[in-house]
């Protein structure tokens, strides 16, 4: 199995998701660390509760969001961690993050991008008239939110939607999309090419021919 490490903010949900996958044995997969940006997470009383070790790398206690990032990539590193899962990370990569995983950190990103990138995804649907939305599952590169697709999912958006009953519905999407795309990842079937992600049949696809 492949070793992540989870990137977190706030509630934890995705994070939740994929360490729900991990235990019921459907991603191959060693969640080695959770890491919060922000101390009051609830997603770092989760993470514990499924038995991960947590680390706080609070912006607060770096000189600049530089240092702060590269505390985060040293945690990673000397845990083995060879895949970063980005879920609700709320915070934009620098630098030291990609330069250390270049083409191993994923993303879940609640629009169907490249449309709505940024904060407020789900409102900026609503905002738009859009009559489907969706959630995104990407390599992550210098661009917000604009790496290589690996996987996307779609809902529609409802006459009545709130942001809320939205950003719900595409959360249901969410919990199901980020396993799956990690999946590919940890059986070796995501191959980058330039901006695209072709994705390989199963390996019994591949090698047996009647
Ligand atoms: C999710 O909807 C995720 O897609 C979104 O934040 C939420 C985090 O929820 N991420 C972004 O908007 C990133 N630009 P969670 O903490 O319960 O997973």
């Amino acid at each position: 199995p492949v070793t992540a490490g989870i990137l977190v903010s706030g509630r934890g949900s995705n994070m939740e998701a994929l360490l729900r996958a991990v235990a019921a044995g459907c991603l191959s997969a060693h969640v080695a660390v959770v890491v919060s940006d922000n101390p009051e997470a609830p997603a770092l009383g989760k993470a514990r509760r499924y038995g991960v070790e947590t680390v706080v790398a609070d912006r607060r206690a770096y000189p600049d969001r530089t240092a702060q990032e590269g505390a985060v990539a040293s945690a990673l590193m000397v845990r083995g961690v060879e895949l970063v899962l980005l879920a609700g990370y709320m915070r934009l990569l620098r630098g030291p993050l990609l330069a250390a995983y270049p083409g191993r950190i994923l993303n879940i990103h609640p629009a169907l991008l490249p449309a709505f990138p940024g904060l407020h995804a789900q409102r900026q649907a609503l905002d738009h008239g859009a009559k489907v939305a969706g959630c995104t599952v990407h390599f992550v590169d210098a661009g917000t939110d604009m790496g290589p697709i690996v996987l996307q999912a779609a809902v529609p958006v409802l006459e009545d939607d709130t942001e809320e009953t939205l950003a719900a519905r595409i959360l249901v999407a969410e919990h199901r999309l980020y396993p799956a795309a990690v999946q590919l990842y940890a059986e070796g079937r995501l191959v980058l090419e330039g901006r695209r992600v072709r994705i390989l049949p199963p390996p019994r696809d591949r090698s047996s021919r009647p």
